[in-house]
C-alpha cells in the first residue's frame, strides 16, 4: 500500500527526465497538468495523470494511507540550495549599513571587516552555540521549501576552528530532515595572524588531509587579494588527492582566473560568474555555473546569463546564505532575484533551483526530480503556475514540506523562528 498519495495537482512540475539541464533545455520543466504522485517507503512510487497514478495502484488491489487533495496547487521537487555558507557567528548589520552608504565590499574586507569580521566571531563561539543558530537557520530553509542543502565552512580559517564547523556540520545533518552536504572551505580567505605563506602551507599540509575526512568537496575563494589562480589550483588539487571534488568560488569581484581554473582541474562547479572572461566562459564548459542571486542584489552584481546559455553552460542558483554578501535564504526569493535581477525567466531559475542544482552537489541521483524511484522530497504551493513563483516576490507560497516521503510539520518550525538571529 502506498503511503501517501497527492492528487489533482494544477501543475505537476516534475523536471523528469531528470537530465543536466543546458541551454533550451533549461526550460522543459516536464509539467504534468492535473498530475498525481504516491508516495511509498520515503520513495516516489508512482506519477502521472490521476488515471495513471489509480491505475497503478488498483493494479496493486490496494489504496493509500493517505491522501492529500492538491487541487489548484502545484506540487514541485524540494528546493536544492547547492551553495550556502551557513555555520557562522554574529551578524554583520553595521557593515551591510556602510555599503548602502557607499563602500565596497572589497574596502570593507581590506579594513579587516567581512570574512575576517565572522571569523573572529565564529572563533570565539563554541560548537554548541554555532549548531543552534545553524539549526534555526534551516528550519527557516524548510519552511520555504528547501530539502537538500549544501553547506560549506570557512569562517574557521585553521585546523581547530575548521574542524569545529565540519563537526557543527555533520551534527546538523544527523539530526535535520534537510540532506546537507558538507564543503571544505579553508580557504576562504588567510587568518589575520598567518601570512599567505604560512597559511597555504598549513592549508597543504596540515588542514586538508584532516578535513577531507568530514567533507565531499574543496572549494577555495579564487580573487583578486585573496588566493591566486595558482594557489588555488594548488589548494584544488591537494584536495583531490584526499577524494575532495573541486568547486571554485570564481570571478566574483574581478575576472581572476576562476573560470578558467574551473575547466583545468575539473570543478564540478564554478559559483558566482560574474566577471568571466570569454576564454573562462569557453573553459568551464564541463562546470555548472553556480549563480547567486542574493549576492548579486548585495553587492550589485550582473551575471552574464544569457552569455553562459548561449555557451551551453548548465546554470544552477543557490542562496550563497552568509552574513555578508548574501544574508538571504528563501529559495523562492532567490528565484524572483534570478528573473529580475539576472534576467532568467521562471522556468529556467526554477530548473536552476532543483535539478541543476542537484547535479551541482552531486545528489542528482536522488533528488532535483519527480520519478519513480527516486526519493520524495517534495513541496506544496499555494500558486496555481509556476510563473507566480518569482512574481510574488518575498511572499512564502510554500504550504506544505515532505522530506523523504514524511510531511514535515512547518508551523512548528516556524514559531521557533520568533528567536533572535545572530545575537
Ligand atoms: O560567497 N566570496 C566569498 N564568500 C562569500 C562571502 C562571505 C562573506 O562575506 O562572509 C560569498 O559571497
Ligand atoms: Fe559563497
Amino acid at each position: 500500500m502506498d503511503d501517501l498519495v497527492i492528487t489533482n495537482a494544477r501543475e505537476l512540475i516534475t523536471l523528469s527526465p531528470g537530465y543536466l539541464r543546458r541551454g533550451n533545455q533549461m526550460s522543459e520543466l516536464g509539467i504534468i497538468y492535473n498530475g498525481s504522485i504516491a508516495i511509498k517507503d520515503g520513495k516516489i512510487s508512482a506519477i502521472g495523470t490521476p488515471r495513471h497514478v489509480e491505475a497503478k495502484r488498483k493494479s496493486r488491489f490496494i489504496g493509500a494511507k493517505k491522501e492529500i487533495d492538491a487541487t489548484n496547487k502545484i506540487v514541485m521537487p524540494g528546493f536544492v540550495d547547492c551553495h550556502t555558507h551557513l555555520v557562522f557567528a554574529g551578524n554583520r548589520a553595521e557593515e551591510f549599513e556602510l555599503r548602502v552608504m557607499g563602500k565596497t565590499y572589497k574596502e570593507i574586507a581590506e579594513a579587516g571587516g567581512g570574512i575576517i569580521n565572522t571569523v573572529n566571531r565564529t572563533r570565539k563561539a563554541t560548537e554548541d552555540e554555532l549548531f543552534q543558530n545553524a539549526i534555526k537557520w534551516l528550519n527557516y530553509a524548510i519552511t520555504h521549501g528547501t530539502t537538500t542543502m549544501e553547506i560549506k565552512s570557512g569562517y574557521g580559517l585553521s585546523l581547530k576552528e575548521e574542524l569545529k564547523i565540519l563537526k557543527v556540520i555533520k551534527r546538523l545533518s544527523e539530526m535535520h530532515p534537510i540532506t546537507i552536504i558538507p564543503t571544505f572551505l579553508g580557504a576562504h580567505s588567510v587568518p589575520q595572524d598567518k601570512s599567505k605563506k604560512e597559511y597555504m602551507d598549513e592549508l597543504l599540509n596540515e588542514i586538508i588531509p584532516e578535513a577531507s575526512k568530514h567533507a565531499k568537496f574543496c572549494d577555495v575563494f579564487c580573487e583578486d587579494g585573496v588566493f591566486t589562480k595558482e594557489e588555488a589550483r594548488q589548494i584544488l588539487m591537494r584536495g583531490k588527492e584526499f577524494g575532495l571534488i573541486p568547486k571554485i568560488h570564481a570571478d566574483e569581484l574581478t575576472s581572476s582566473g576562476g573560470s578558467e581554473l574551473a575547466g583545468e582541474v575539473g570543478a564540478i562547479s564554478a559559483d558566482h560568474i560574474v566577471y568571466p572572461s570569454k576564454k573562462g566562459i569557453e573553459q568551464m564548459k564541463n562546470s555548472i555555473a553556480v549563480l547567486l542571486p542574493g549576492a548579486c542584489l548585495f553587492l550589485s552584481h550582473k551575471p552574464p546569463v544569457k552569455e553562459l546559455i548561449q555557451a551551453g553552460i548548465p546554470i544552477a542558483i543557490g542562496s550563497d546564505f552568509n552574513p555578508g554578501a548574501s544574508p538571504v535564504l528563501s529559495i523562492p526569493i532567490i528565484i524572483g532575484l534570478a528573473c529580475v535581477l539576472s534576467g532568467m525567466t521562471p522556468a529556467q531559475a526554477i530548473t536552476a533551483a532543483t535539478i541543476n542544482a542537484a547535479y551541482a552537489i552531486g545528489v542528482a541521483d536522488r533528488v532535483g526530480s519527480l520519478e519513480v524511484g527516486k526519493e520524495a522530497d517534495l513541496i506544496i504551493l499555494d500558486v496555481s503556475s509556476y510563473k507566480e513563483i518569482p512574481y510574488w516576490f518575498g511572499v512564502n507560497p510554500i504550504i506544505t514540506v515532505i522530506k523523504n516521503g514524511k510531511i514535515q510539520d512547518t508551523k512548528n518550525w516556524n514559531s521557533s523562528q520568533n528567536n533572535n538571529h545572530g545575537q
